[in-house]
């Protein structure tokens, strides 16, 4: 079968050209200036449009035991909101907590997603206890071809770990070649934090963001770039959501430490206000690290255009208005999580690019590229390239519209950016070289997306 895409602009994150693209099967085979359409090709016009590699969220929660109940998504609903939103691959955390075995953990993420997502995906391994059991289980997974660990400072007794087991993980980490992605809050300091907080009646969601305060977050980070140093593995911050953690991520950066950082979209385009709103609609907006005060909103857009941000994911993890009421009496029961994995590309396109906050290369880079190399998916995703996999986004910067839960996809009764305009949308998706959305509607294989394993890189 034979796609061929006509007359877009391409742009990757580091080129921009007009050209036509063919693609056979999965792959694309051919880039160049009027190709001829061979006789049976289905063809897109994409004239006036631009053509971005298909976009990777580097991290989701669709599968998620936690706080008393379940993420209110499967991957059937997770991966058409992301098709819709332009994200073509999703790398999700599978997240036994510490009283679960770790492999049977992964077998069941596993089990979970196949044959139930219409696009591909593959997971950051959690790392919730450290001991000889899980050492031996780490290993075998690692050689399934989940290269990413991932581990919690914060969320103790649950998914946390303790400063022995990060750099028991760490070690592991470093002798397989394998990234160490990390939530960094100080437990400690959240658990009395919290418990100060309600003990003096201080119950709303508004207090959700006093009790882990920016300097938890930034002590957090800089405690793991301090044992990245100490024991040469590579690391990424997930969520980094304020100036002070991005300070300390840069200073280790600056010193040699091997971290990358991630935000995700919620941080830039919300703020503390919103979970400061009285009772659930507080409540629909609290999510950890927790919205910040705006003023953050600058280091974060600036620190994104520089590159000092290297990636910008969700965090989606939907919860719907009646979970989100489990925390009524207070905030510490407020299941986390804000669902975003529609609407990530579109805000980092319209806040970014279109309102002149980035550059158009570096968004591709940020929103695909690279987590694509930095998690052993590049360059058979992130890039648009002959022998790459055909996922690609036909993207209409023309669009103008409002993101709504009464018109978006994500299985979810709230949405945590109503009313937010958007500047631009995809209107053509593919999936391996089979079109999935079409004049901006799922048309996809609920059954397409496959599992991607992946080296480890030997950072
Ligand atoms: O609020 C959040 N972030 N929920 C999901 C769990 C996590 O910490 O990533
Ligand atoms: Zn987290
Ligand atoms: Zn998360």
């Amino acid at each position: 079968m034979t796609l061929v895409i006509k007359n877009g602009e391409i742009i990757t994150s580091d080129s921009r050209y007009k050209a036509d693209i063919y693609v056979e099967d999965e792959t694309i085979t051919q880039i160049g200036k009027n190709l001829p359409v061979p006789p049976g090709a289905e063809v897109i016009d994409a004239t006036g449009k631009y053509v971005f590699p298909g976009f990777i969220d580097p991290h989701v929660h669709i599968y998620l035991p936690f706080m008393g109940t379940f993420a209110k998504d499967n991957h059937e609903t997770a991966s058409r909101a992301a098709l819709l939103g332009g994200t073509t691959t999703y790398i999700e955390m599978c997240c036994p907590n510490r009283n679960e075995d770790t492999l049977a953990g992964y077998q069941l993420w596993k089990s979970q997603a196949e044959g139930n997502s219409a696009c591909d995906y593959t997971f950051h391994m959690a790392v919730s206890k450290f001991d000889e059991k899980t050492e031996a289980q780490l290993r075998e997974i690692v050689a399934d071809g989940m290269s990413s660990f991932k581990i919690f400072l914060s969320y103790k007794n649950f998914f946390g770990v303790d400063d022995d087991e990060m750099y028991q993980t760490m070690r592991l980490a470093k002798e397989l070649g394998v990234i160490v992605t990390a939530h960094c809050e100080n437990a400690e300091l959240v658990g009395r934090l919290q418990e100060k907080l309600i003990g003096e009646g201080k119950t709303g969601p508004e207090w959700h963001e006093p009790s882990r305060p920016e300097s938890v977050e930034a002590e957090g980070t800089s405690r793991f770039a301090t044992f990245l140093e100490n024991t040469g593995a590579t690391g990424y911050v997930v969520h980094l959501s304020c100036a002070p953690a991005l300070e300390a991520a840069v200073a280790a950066k600056s010193r040699g430490v091997s971290i990358y950082v991630e935000s995700v979209i919620p941080h830039f385009i919300l703020d503390k206000t919103y979970a400061e709103r009285p009772g659930v609609e507080g409540a629909k907006h609290v999510m950890s690290p927790p919205l910040r005060d705006k003023s953050n909103h600058e280091a974060l857009w600036h620190g994104l255009a520089q590159g000092l941000i290297d990636t910008v994911g969700t965090d989606h993890c939907p919860f719907d208005v009646s979970q989100k009421a489990m925390g009524k009496d207070a905030f510490t029961a407020i299941p986390n999580g804000i669902p975003a994995i529609e609407d990530r590309v579109n805000l980092l396109y319209t806040y970014g690019v279109s309102r002149g906050r980035l550059d158009i290369h570096r968004f591709v880079d940020a929103a695909s590229t690279k987590s694509a190399k930095l998690f052993g998916l590049f360059p058979r995703k992130g890039c648009i390239a002959v022998g790459s996999d055909a996922d690609l986004v036909i993207y209409d910067p023309a669009y103008r519209g409002k993101i709504s839960a009464a018109t978006h996809s994500v299985n979810n009764d709230y949405s945590g950016f109503e009313g937010v305009e958007i500047d631009g949308k995809p209107s053509c998706v593919t999936v391996r070289g089979k079109i999935a959305v079409l004049d901006g509607k799922f048309v996809g294989d609920k059954t397409r997306g496959q599992l991607l394993r992946r080296q480890p890189s030997h950072f």
